[in-house]
């Protein structure tokens, strides 16, 4: 996820490029870089850093002109640094391009390009972009019909803003599964990825749809569809105060970070599916990991969590054997490593002190070292041996939750694919299993559509003095971050159990001021779990299933249920953490807790 912002008109456009990208620093801060038009010369800037960096450089120039892009980028492709920041520009450097999505057949067009020798400068995707419509424009297209050219050969996601030295009226911007909103200001137009940055000139704005074009001019903007169609429409008028506008019109970064998951998961997703194929651009599966006679994860917190559900999903697919071990404890083991050894790292910020420990110790150890993480350019992403990015983009909220699910869609496809690779998973089953994820996104958007119904149930459960998490196997680790979630940020006091452990002890605590949440989608368990409602309920908790749509079993022993769409089975953690998060955000809102940062917690743990 990166911010970028497009600008014509009267005033200076450094200033206004400046001023909107700091509004857009929630979608991205790792490099920031702009490109100013002014009397056919384009001047492009950009530094690695918080935007300060790049205010620093331009303190003593005086970059003229009225109209310009920018870009304030979370990597994705290649290390936060001076080149790969954006703008990029094309061979000429007169077309300068910022770009937030992911191209996803960018290898392919970049090898096209370089065989018409065009030389790459930096290593990100958006790179390829720049380069094609230089190439068209060079070929003797007009700007527009060069940029048209460019979005047919583009596959993936994208929100465009492009700028020539040779058209310095315009400015050309272009949407597909990212966003991008037009504001139509007096006698100067803007484009944005998002409302915050367009605040300061106008309210009046317009939505792009996917597939469509715009492009903007002083006085007037031509907004057409993909066939070049012209499209008349009516701008909306914005309300929101620019504190909701920056977290999307949400009340906090944590709610938009859940809403955001959908979307997350569908970028972290698409990708890596290649003709109802699972594959890797980042490195050679095969030879990485088919050696792998047993695999070790290791993390801190929510992503120990997403090693837990790991476990379940490779003995599922690859029958390999897993072990999960937390990164302060495994530091300080005296771990058997193998030289066959798969050692997977998980960590939303790649900086978590404790997992970088025993990354190094299991590197010490021989072992070859695979990383999860969001952050490109992070600790972790240059120490390990090979990483597979979850592109959640910046999570601001202290509570993980896209970061969460998006590690947990990697860990799907490591696992389905290994499973693939040594094949104890039939090719039929493996396509379905790639279409069943494929359904996930939607799937997700269907359970936060019906956000209201957990909202009611925690303005009548958020006093509970006690909250117990329970449930089998893939449940029992989904419980267990359903439990973290609400202790994180509402502070009641929850806890988590294998639901067949509740006799062997939890079962002393639970009293009428108990809520028991069960997470109840392993289908062949659920005679057990009902057993476990039953023993719960006799002793006065009242109970909450978090279950399948259609499923009929807990009727008769639910206070409540909460009903998620079905999918298979092992994939139901994607989809069952979602109500468990939204309620621990309602339980915080009630308490009059601030969700997106409770007391005595950090986001990223750099310290033992
Ligand atoms: C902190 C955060 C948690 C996170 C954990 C591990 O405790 O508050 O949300 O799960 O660190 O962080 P990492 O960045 O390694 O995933």
């Amino acid at each position: 996820m990166c911010g970028i912002t497009g600008y014509i008109g009267r005033e200076e456009a450094i200033f206004v490029l400046l001023d909107s990208l700091k509004k857009l620093e929630y979608r991205g801060y790792d490099s920031t870089g702009i490109a100013i038009l002014h009397e056919g010369t384009l001047t492009v800037r950009k530094a690695k850093g918080h935007i300060t960096v790049l205010e620093e450089k331009l303190k003593n120039e005086q970059i003229r002109g009225q109209a310009g892009i920018g870009h304030t980028r979370w990597a994705t492709h290649g290390e936060p640094s001076d080149i790969n920041a954006h703008p990029h520009t094309g061979v000429s450097d007169r077309i300068a391009v910022v770009h937030n999505g992911i191209i996803e057949n960018y290898l392919r067009l970049k090898e096209w390009l370089q065989a018409r020798e065009v030389v790459f400068k930096s290593e990100t995707d958006t790179e390829v972009v720049a380069h094609l419509i230089d190439y068209y424009y060079r070929q003797g297209s007009g700007l527009l019909t060069a940029v048209q050219h460019t979005l047919k050969r583009l596959e993936g996601s994208y929100a465009l803003a492009i700028t020539a030295a040779d058209y310095p009226d315009r400015i050309i911007a272009a949407r597909k599964d990212s966003p991008l909103v037009i504001g139509l200001g007096k006698d100067e137009n803007l484009v944005a990825s998002d409302i915050p940055a367009l605040l300061a000139h106008t309210r009046e704005v317009v939505y792009m749809e996917d597939g469509e074009l715009v492009v903007l001019y002083r006085d007037h903007v031509e907004l057409m569809n993909a066939q070049g169609d012209h499209i008349v429409r009516p701008p909306s008028h914005v309300d929101w105060d620019a504190d909701a506008a920056e977290k999307g019109g949400f009340a906090h970064f944590m709610l938009k970070e859940i809403h955001d998951q959908a979307k997350a998961l569908s970028d972290t997703l698409r990708p890596r599916i290649k003709t109802g194929e699972i594959s890797f651009d980042e490195f050679d599966f095969d030879e990485f990991c088919g050696r792998a006679r047993r695999i070790v994860i290791t993390a801190c917190g929510t992503a120990w969590h997403a090693a837990m559900v790991a476990k379940y999903a490779f003995e599922h697919f690859a029958r390999i054997p897993v072990e999960v071990d937390i990164a302060s404890e495994y530091r300080y083991r005296s771990p058997v490593t193998e030289e066959n050894d798969l050692f997977i790292v998980i960590s939303q910020s790649g900086e978590t002190a404790d997992t970088l420990a025993a990354m190094r110790l299991a590197k010490k150890g021989g072992n070859r070292i695979l990383a999860i993480t969001n952050v490109v350019g992070s600790t972790l992403a240059r120490e390990a041996d090979l990483v597979l990015f979850t592109m959640a983009g910046p999570e601001i909220a202290v509570a993980s939750t896209k970061a969460f699910t998006t590690q947990l869609m990697c860990l799907y496809l490591l696992a389905l694919k290994l499973g693939k690779l040594h094949s104890r998973i039939g090719d039929a089953e493996y396509r379905a299993c790639i279409e069943d994820l494929g359904r996930i996104p939607s799937q997700a958007e269907k359970i936060l559509a019906r956000q209201d119904l957990i909202q009611r149930f925690a303005s009548r459960q958020f006093n509970k003095q006690k909250v117990f998490f329970m449930g089998r196997q893939f449940d029992y680790a989904i419980s267990l971050e359903s439990a973290l979630k609400l202790k994180e940020i509402s502070y009641t006091h929850s806890e988590a159990f294998a639901a067949g452990e509740l006799k062997h002890g939890p079962i002393a605590l639970v009293d009428k001021d108990t809520l028991v949440v069960t997470i109840a989608t392993q289908t062949v368990l659920f005679d057990k779990l009902i057993s476990n409602i039953r023993e719960t309920s006799a002793r006065g908790a009242s109970s909450l299933v978090i279950s399948w749509e259609g499923e009929t079993s807990f009727e008769s022993v639910a206070d409540e249920i909460f009903a998620i769409p079905k999918t298979r089975d092992c994939f139901s953690p994607l989809l069952s953490i979602i109500p468990a998060q939204l309620f621990a955000y309602y339980c915080s809102i009630q308490r009059g807790n601030n969700p997106d940062k409770p007391r005595n917690l950090a986001k990223s743990v750099t310290v033992e």
